[in-house]
């Protein structure tokens, strides 16, 4: 950087500034990086060095000065879950600011001298794992919690407080009666490796994007607009900075004591210690014990301890003088690509995965790792027989972060993405918007239809006792090519399967039979309709009753549903625009499986002609209180209009629905009052 002029450092500043809003905004809003943090970094390092270098570059606008923003406001493409957010804005009480950070034993020594210099007394610092998640704000008011704000802009967050409300460990009430009576604590908002990693197998599934890391999974996940689901999704909360006026405390670490004896969740890995020596000590002993975490950490926040020292040293307009970040360059290892496999999945995406020469990465050996999709590869610029760096973010699967192009062989062979479906020869299609391409051909490609009648068996869907090998040879005898076909098998073509006996084709026959009693939910979801995950399924089971209601669904009535987007939507009419499905529902119905939800029994029509919306957290799921007002007659919709009735307001109701309901002059009632509605006192 020594030679560089003013032109070009102005050139450089501005073309810095461009890519990191960039990346902020993959980052914060679309919960989809395409580079790591390491290389963010990097870049805002070299921005920063330049605008120091050229002062008269500096700008309030620039990505050095503002923290990025997370503020929900467009489609989240990394998840498909693409409708549009709906949460409302409220200004922080004090800004939320970022931390200075580093990858740098000799800065970190420096952010210590600094320290040294300002305060001129011995001083204790807070150790802290830097828990890799979302940032999170809690508002606490007489000992309950009022409100949950997301960072945002810093300035403003996004209210999440229905869903922050779902996190087992996040009390509605606090313990005791020594708190003080209006306070914020900060933490972060991350989901634990196992949570994330079954979020990414369930997603895989019905073929929608795994989340790259589980940062972005947490964050994806509070930004879901229905709290049922974001309870089901495993998130996990730590605490770890506490504001107010007058708080009764002298230390930091105090203050968190104080929040843990409240019921408040913080961590157990902090440590207050004297010297900079016993930070570099706590830093080594972290770098190796964070791979037995079960969760993630991108490294360890040092904090000054004292309060008034805290305050004595302020803030840039950034970030704390008190407190910075030692940062973990990620796990990754070189090795080369020997060639890719194209697999084709149930719904018939493609994926291609990377064969590795195998190398060993922390603990394991890695041999394939995924590399999602032709937009990927391309952006990596892969070459059969280049040199990649894998990394491990706590997936179950490594991924390819970086071509070493230093060494790209003269030979290296620039990959041919399939246009044929690798198993059936199908042309390959991929529909506008979506990153996968797909093989068509769902009715006669072997592997998707082998995969469809794995999906059907499984024990989420119709529950039946029989393997993939099972399935294969059932297929390869040509006994099954329609889902309609398993319940008309005999036991004399089961006694034909390699080792199969009597007792084997009973076992088999009766659990077909007993599979007809599985209730609709699970029968629609094992129809494996493409986009239609687990919840999806029971969420529209629920909704409609009936398959033949969902058939008769259009495209608006269904994203009408918060849950529905236009993915999803138009998956669904897509696969009952098919003949070859609608006959096998037929068959299927024929052969005595359940189409119908069986659970929403009317009671009475004392709601009829009237219409609900239903939001926030109730003593019982959402779900169940819809189902409450179906059961009398009452319609339940997603959005507050002019034909609304009521708005069965719960704890922490959707702040844009209280003020539409509120215009418009529709009655908002609670919980109770909507019992009594339908349960009225003898
Ligand atoms: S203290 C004024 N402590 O890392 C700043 N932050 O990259 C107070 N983070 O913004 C933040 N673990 O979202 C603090 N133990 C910890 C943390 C932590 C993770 C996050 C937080 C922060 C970001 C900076």
């Amino acid at each position: 950087m020594s030679k560089i002029t003013k032109t070009e450092a102005k050139a450089r500043i501005e073309q810095l500034r461009k890519e990191i809003d960039g990346h902020n905004y993959n980052y914060y809003v679309l919960n989809a990086p395409v580079i790591s943090d390491f290389e963010f970094d990097i870049m805002l390092q070299e921005l920063a060095a330049l605008e120091k270098k050229f002062p008269e570059f500096a700008s309030p606008d620039s990505p050095t000065q503002k923290v990025g923003s997370d503020i929900a406001q467009a489609p989240d493409q990394a998840s498909g879950e693409s409708k549009p957010f709906e949460f409302a804005t409220r200004a922080h009480k004090y800004p939320m600011l970022s931390l200075g950070n580093t990858y740098s034993r000799e800065e970190l020594s420096e952010f210590s001298d600094r320290i040294a210099k300002s305060i001129m007394e011995p001083c204790s610092y807070s150790c802290e794992l830097k828990f890799d998640g979302t940032a999170i704000c809690l508002t606490y008011k007489h000992g309950r919690l009022a409100y949950a704000v997301t960072r945002g802009d810093g300035v403003k967050g996004d209210d999440v407080t229905a869903n922050v409300l779902t996190i087992a460990s996040i009390p509605q009430t606090l313990k005791g009666d020594s708190w003080p009576e209006e306070f914020e604590i900060r933490g972060e908002i991350y989901m634990p490796f196992e949570a994330f990693n079954r979020l990414n197998a369930e997603r895989d599934e019905i073929d929608e994007r795994p989340f790259a890391n589980p940062r972005n999974a947490a964050s994806g996940s509070l930004k879901l607009q229905d709290s049922s689901e974001v309870a089901s999704r495993g998130l996990a909360c730590v605490l770890y900075h506490m504001l107010g006026e007058n708080l009764p405390f002298s230390t930091h670490s105090e203050a968190i004591a104080a929040a843990k004896s409240w019921g408040l969740p913080v961590s157990e890995h902090s440590r207050v210690v004297d010297s900079i020596e016993e930070v570099n000590r706590y830093i080594d002993y972290w770098d190796e014990a964070r791979r037995n975490l079960p969760f993630a950490i991108d490294g360890i926040v040092i904090k000054v301890n004292r309060l008034d020292l805290q305050r004595k040293l302020g803030y840039t307009a950034k970030s704390p003088r008190w407190a910075t970040a030692y940062k973990f360059k990620p796990d990754r290892a070189l090795t080369r690509l020997l060639s890719i496999d194209y697999q084709v999945g149930r719904t018939g995406a493609i994926t291609p995965v990377a064969n590795l020469d195998p190398v060993p990465l922390s603990g394991t050996i890695v041999k394939r790792a995924s590399l999602h999709n032709k937009d990927q590869m391309d952006l990596l610029d892969i070459r059969v027989g280049d040199y990649v760096y894998v990394e491990k973010g706590g997936e179950i699967i490594p991924k390819i972060t970086e071509v070493e192009l230093s060494k790209r062989p003269a030979d290296a062979v620039v990959p041919d993405f399939p246009k044929y479906c690798p198993d059936c020869g199908a042309e390959l299609v991929r529909d506008e918007g979506q990153a996968k391409h797909y093989c068509p051909n769902s009715n006669a490609c072997p592997v998707q239809i082998k995969s469809g009648f794995v999906h059907f068996i499984s024990r989420k869907a119709m529950d039946i006792l029989a393997g993939d090998a099972t399935i294969d040879q059932l297929y390869q005898k040509s006994y099954i090519r329609h889902l309609s076909d398993l319940y008309s098998l005999t036991k004399e073509q089961l006694l034909t399967l390699d080792g199969w006996k009597d007792k084997s084709a009973e076992n088999l026959l009766s659990s077909l039979e007993k599979s007809k009693s599985v209730p609709f939910n699970r029968v629609f979801y094992a129809l494996g309709i493409r986009h239609v995950g687990e919840a999806n399924a029971k969420m529209l089971a629920a909704r409609f009753g009936s398959i033949d209601a969902i058939k008769a669904a259009d495209r608006d009535t269904l994203v009408q549903i918060d849950e529905v987007g236009d993915i999803m939507a138009d998956s669904i009419i897509k696969w009952f625009a098919d003949p070859v499905n609608l006959e096998q529902v037929e068959k299927l119905r024929a052969a005595g499986l359940k189409f119908e939800q069986e659970t929403t029994k009317k009671v009475s029509d004392t709601l009829s002609g009237s219409i609900f919306v239903v939001s926030g957290v109730f003593s019982v799921p959402r779900d169940e209180i819809k189902g409450l007002i179906e059961s009398h007659g009452g319609k339940t919709t997603s959005s507050v209009s002019g034909h609304t009735t009521y708005l069965v307001a719960g704890e922490a109701p959707g702040a844009e629905k209280i003020k539409k309901a509120e215009k418009l002059g529709t009655q908002i009632i609670t919980e109770e009052q909507l019992r009594a509605l339908v349960e009225p006192q003898a």
